[in-house]
């Protein structure tokens, strides 16, 4: 009798700190479309719909982009009872009827909100409503909850968060929730448990390498937001994932910067959120965002976050380890003139702490792929990786058994 007692409160105490979060809806890195970056507050149900139609055509479902986000500025109030309203001049079909839509198409239907009175742009926020809005998005269809952090004073992260998980729990209705509250209470230490991933960082910026300055905030290139992620690594895995930020690439980089970006954020396992304009995009861009054998690794089912294995100031190689252990290398230039890689593969040893890796390349003969060049490059025995590398660019390789 009293073990039972002892074992009911222990119940009832882990029911209490720990969430119900729904488990399992992302067990790779979430992949899919964020309107922030390239449309800010310019969203309505035209592009969005249009976005949806070219997420099909593009060839980017088919490579495993699925979610359709709309960011800030879709809300402009709350009705009597205090329901969220969306934009009727922009959303005049409303909500449901978009995420239908979205729903048809075969992809996902994400929107955001804030833990706080007023979203970044000003919109209405969630505070003191989250049942509410949970109940809202559950019947409007939507799977994908992007929850920011602007004008929360001085609430509490991990409960705000956890309100809102709680919310969305009891609604009954899936969602992923991505908490993006830029890192500033270690999400990855508290987030698991509530969300699917976390922002690690403030926001991106389409440049290589720029700070800029708003005064109170920055935004970052991507190789500074890359540079923030190291420390991160022992946190990331299959449905919590450390959050790099919405991609920038197609938003006016060098297409250079724009593959070393998305080959890194593959490296990463982190979200693959396109944020440009996927309709109005080049070639060059669409055969970046839709590379299968890249998106392989950013998708292995391991989850693992690479490793900056070997570095000097002008060039970084960066190790993935892969399921049945296989790797991926990741050679990138960050210089600024061309640089050349001279690798003899059998020198190596890959041993990795926290993903238990410990491979010395001498021992398996290893299938060598130059995955952006889309060649075979022979085997790994008694063979080195010669290649001239332009500025800001990488070469991405797998090596198979
Ligand atoms: C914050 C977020 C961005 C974006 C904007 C919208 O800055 O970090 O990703 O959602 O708010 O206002």
């Amino acid at each position: 009798m009293k073990k039972l007692f002892i074992f009911s409160i222990g119940l009832f105490i882990s029911s209490i700190i720990f969430s119900q979060k729904f488990e399992g809806l992302a067990l790779t890195p979430p992949m899919g479309w964020n309107s922030w970056n390239k449309f800010a507050c310019d969203v309505s149900e035209d592009l969005i719909k249009k976005m949806a139609d070219v997420m099909v055509s593009s060839g980017m479902k088919d490579a495993g982009y699925k979610y359709i986000v709309i960011d800030d500025c879709w809300q402009i109030g709350r009705d009597s009872s205090g329901n969220i309203i969306p934009d009727p001049k922009r959303f005049p079909s409303g909500m449901k009827a978009l995420a239908d839509y979205i729903h048809s198409k075969g992809l996902k239907f994400g929107l955001y909100s804030d833990a706080g009175m007023k979203t970044c742009a000003g919109r209405p926020g969630s505070r003191g409503y989250e049942y509410q809005d949970a109940r809202t998005y559950a019947n409007w269809g939507v799977d994908y909850l992007k929850y920011d952090w602007c004008s929360t004073g001085t609430q509490n992260a991990p409960a705000s968060y956890k309100l809102m998980s709680d919310a969305i729990y009891k609604a009954g209705r899936p969602v992923v929730l991505s908490i993006c509250e830029w890192g500033n209470n270690e999400p990855w230490k508290w987030g698991a448990e509530i969300g699917h991933l976390w922002r690690t960082t403030g926001d991106i910026y389409h440049c290589y390498d720029c700070i800029l300055n708003h005064g109170t905030w920055n935004q970052w290139g991507w190789t500074v937001i890359l540079d923030m992620q190291h420390k991160l690594r022992k946190y990331n895995g299959p449905d919590h994932w450390n959050d790099a930020d919405m991609m920038e690439v197609g938003n006016g980089m060098s297409i250079a910067e724009d593959r070393a970006h998305f080959t890194l954020w593959c490296m990463l396992a982190t979200p693959l959120m396109a944020g440009n304009d996927i309709a109005n995009m080049t070639n060059e861009v669409q055969e970046i965002l839709t590379n299968k054998e890249a998106i392989a690794i950013n998708q292995d089912p391991k989850g693992i976050q690479g490793l900056r294995y070997l570095y000097t100031d002008n060039l970084e190689i960066w190790v993935k380890p892969l399921q049945n252990d296989e790797l991926a290398f990741c050679f990138f230039n960050r210089s600024d003139e061309p640089q050349d890689i001279n690798f003899k593969w059998d020198k190596y040893r890959v041993e990795d702490g926290i993903s238990k890796t410990d491979i010395y390349l001498n021992k398996t003969n290893y299938k060598v792929r130059d995955i952006w060049a889309m060649k075979d490059l022979g085997t790994t025995k008694n063979a080195t990786l010669k290649k001239t590398i332009p500025p800001h660019d990488v070469v991405l390789i797998r090596l198979s058994k």
